[in-house]
């Protein structure tokens, strides 16, 4: 058993390279955590795996950060940009039923699996274009040639972003992921970028969709059968929409969307490329033609080391024990997703990559009412990704030493912020 007086330290540079002792350490010793984070707000962190899935599922914890007893400090606590801009208050990701199931329900009419599953061969043909990008050159960095886009340029294309002004969003969205999403000068000035465009566009789509089929000669992606135009749709059929309510959605569907996807693909290729057991067992299925293995790969990749970490907020509204500890009233509550995801009470050995996992409930994308909508988008991209990269290019290895690589320490995601490769060039 380890030592109580061993605690490790949270939130060092130690930490963000490898935060699974510090899980581990918690798991044992304090699985309900009262701590200080580097922002000086006081929060729980949940880390055991029965904890945190019957704390996501738990509607006395809010995700309304105005339920929060401190008042807002200078400093972003959820790190969603905007958190506290009231404008943009209105999105999935911080309120609680009956607004919630509301706008849920209205989204899920528009972004539906049939959507997804139709963009498959979009997604390969960005897939594709990004890998051709580098494919040449026998060496690249995978998270800013090809884990960054993918998932900026798929999203655009899904909302109805037209062509010619997705290299804005790649830029904004540069700005956001660079600084951590936190709500520096820089970053602000990008949501609000975004913010202004996305209200533009539900404008010029709606009254597009008002004027009847003529606009049947727009661009791919930009016609009727995009998300934002889904959504317009939906709310011009019976349920109320606001125009703030549908410009928040399309920001956090970027938002949600974005970060966490370039991670999973990042942190999946990194996992790949340091376990060459499982890597060759997963491409000899690919050169066999199957999907079976890629798809618990994906799965096993995600709990092992996912993308969402720290996350995700609550707030109790009401005093509450949480695996026997008592929460006040208006205590910020973390389920730490990553620390449940490797408990040993949960998982058979949770530190081991078995890429053909089957008993795997893992909480990467959540659980309860709040569970991640992105999902099929996001196992879609993931697995056309690492399909693709170990297809064209089998012999990928890393060009540098695994100590070497730096990860971004963040309160909600868990990310490289560089991933250098070399391979045989493709002719
Ligand atoms: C919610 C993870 C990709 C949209 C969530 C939550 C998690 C999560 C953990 C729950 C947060 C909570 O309970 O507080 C992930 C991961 C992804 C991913 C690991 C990629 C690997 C996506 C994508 C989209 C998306 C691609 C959309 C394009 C959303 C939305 C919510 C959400 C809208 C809020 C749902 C609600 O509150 O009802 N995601 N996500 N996510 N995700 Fe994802």
């Amino acid at each position: 058993m380890t030592d109580r007086a061993a605690m490790p330290e949270l939130f060092t540079w130690e930490f963000a390279t490898d935060p699974y002792p510090a899980y581990a350490w918690l798991r044992e010793h304090s699985p309900v955590h009262r701590t200080t984070l580097p922002s000086g707000v006081e929060a729980w962190l949940v880390t055991r795996y029965a904890d945190a899935r019957e704390a996501l599922a738990d509607p006395r914890l809010s995700k309304n950060p105005l339920h929060h007893a401190e008042p807002p400090g200078a400093r972003g606590k959820t790190g969603i940009p905007g958190e506290r801009s009231a404008d943009l208050m209105t999105h999935l990701l911080n309120i609680d039923p009956p607004d919630h199931t509301r706008l849920r329900r209205l989204v899920s009419t528009a972004f539906t699996p049939r959507r997804v599953a139709r963009f498959g061969p979009r997604v390969q043909q960005l897939t594709d274009r990004f890998v051709d990008g580098f494919a040449a050159r026998g060496q690249a960095d995978l998270i800013h040639e090809f884990a960054f886009p993918l998932p900026i340029y798929a999203i655009c294309d899904l909302l109805g972003v037209p062509a010619e002004d997705q290299d804005d969003f790649r830029d904004w969205a540069g700005m956001m992921i660079r600084h951590g999403g936190g709500p520096r000068g820089g970053v602000a000035r990008s949501v609000k970028r975004m913010r202004a465009y996305l209200t533009e566009l539900i404008h010029r789509k709606r009254a597009e969709l008002a004027a009847g089929p003529a606009g049947s000669a727009a661009p791919a992606g930009d016609g009727p059968d995009d998300l934002i135009s889904g959504l317009i749709r939906a709310s011009d059929h019976g349920e109320h929409l606001t125009e703030n309510e549908a410009a928040a959605m399309a920001f956090i569907l970027l938002f949600a969307g974005f970060e966490t996807t370039v991670n999973l693909i990042g942190n999946g290729m990194h996992t790949l490329l340091t376990h060459p057991g499982p890597r060759a067992d997963l491409q000899d299925s690919l050169a066999r033609g199957e999907t079976g293995l890629l798809e618990t790969a994906v799965e096993e990749l995600l709990r092992h080391d996912g993308p969402v970490e720290l996350a995700t907020w609550r707030y109790a509204t009401t005093p509450l024990t949480i695996g026997g500890r008592p929460i006040a009233a208006g205590d910020p509550v973390l389920v730490v997703l990553a620390a449940a995801d490797r408990d040993p009470a949960r998982f058979r050995a949770p530190d081991t990559v078995d890429l053909t996992r089957s008993d795997n409930p893992h909480l990467g994308y959540g659980h309860g009412i709040h569970y991640c909508l992105g999902a099929p988008l996001a196992r879609l991209e993931a697995r056309t990704a690492l399909a693709t990269l170990l297809t064209r290019l089998p012999d990928l290895r890393l060009a540098a030493d695994p100590a070497d690589l730096r990860w971004r320490g963040g309160l909600i995601m868990r990310g490289l912020r560089t991933l250098p490769v070399a391979f045989t060039p493709e002719v």
